[in-house]
């Protein structure tokens, strides 16, 4: 079912073991498995609501909305960071069932992921993987297999879906934000989601008290910082909303998750 296959994705980094309730992080196959002790635990279950929340903004097959959206305004080359484990609708199916000659890079610095993305990512000449941080822009920026592909002096979408909250203030997402959009030509789009604890819609607290534990950090942030992240760029409507209430499909139920999106351009 659909659910399951979005959960395992969603289980990237959520739980790869647990015992006596100490939940751990790991590597984004193990979840595969674990699954279904992992969502049992309460202290997961928020967490697993977070990320499957913010994996429907790019992925559920009746949306995939901002890829659609920047591909139908003119994108032809995507970026996408923090691309987690293959599912599908993958990025560049989206984006090649609009306009097939997309070009879509991959970038994700978990290896268990590239092992997945070269695998079921990277078959055609139009996509590409690199195995990267998002904590150093200048490799993604600089790398061969990237910029074999991305043309930076054209515009492009920059997908930054579910990964900008595992950077930690000390890490300066704002710079590494900053330094990514000085590269992308006039024209380009940003596509963005954030988790917070703003609208209270569920109780975060122990999805945070996860990763506080864990190699990543889950740093939810207010409205107002993470629409710093768009300094620089135009937001389109409806703005910075909560990921339900941006572009909903008709007939579908608008409901507000704890996660920010928005889509926005670089000015020409
Ligand atoms: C929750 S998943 C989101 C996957 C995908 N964007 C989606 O929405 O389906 C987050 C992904 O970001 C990756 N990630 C986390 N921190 C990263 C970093 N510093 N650099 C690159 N990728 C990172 C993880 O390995 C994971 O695959």
């Amino acid at each position: 079912m659909r659910f399951g296959a979005v959960l395992a994705i969603s289980a990237s980094r959520v739980a790869a073991s647990h015992s006596g309730g100490a939940i751990r992080i790991g590597s984004p196959f193990a979840p595969i498995t674990g699954r279904l002790s992992c969502i049992r635990q309460p202290k997961a279950a928020s967490l697993v609501k977070i990320t499957i929340s913010a994996l429907g903004f790019q992925r559920r097959p009746c949306g995939s909305r901002p890829v659609r959206f920047a591909t139908e305004n003119g994108a032809r080359q995507i970026l996408d960071i923090g691309t987690g484990i293959p599912t599908s609708p993958n990025t560049h199916e989206v984006a090649q069932s609009l306009a097939p000659d997309t070009r879509v890079a991959y970038v994700d610095n978990d290896p268990i992921v590239a092992v997945h993305a070269h695998a079921r990512l990277t078959g055609t000449h139009a996509t590409a993987f690199a195995l990267a941080d998002l904590r150093d822009p200048q490799s993604i920026l600089r790398h061969p297999d990237i910029t074999a592909l991305i043309d930076f002096t054209r515009p492009a979408a920059l997908v930054l879906v579910a990964v900008l909250h595992f950077i930690a203030e000390h890490e300066d997402p704002q710079r590494i934000v900053r330094t990514l959009r000085d590269a992308l030509a006039p024209g380009s789009w940003l596509v963005l989601t954030h988790g917070t604890d703003d609208t209270a819609v569920h109780d975060t607290s122990d999805a945070v008290e996860v990763y506080r534990t864990s190699a990543a950090t889950l740093n939810l942030r207010p409205h107002r910082q993470v629409l710093g992240f768009l300094d620089g760029f135009t937001l389109q409507e409806p703005g910075l909303v909560t990921i339900g209430e941006w572009r909903p499909d008709p007939g579908t139920q608008v409901t507000r998750f704890g996660i920010y999106g928005g889509v926005a351009r670089k000015p020409q």
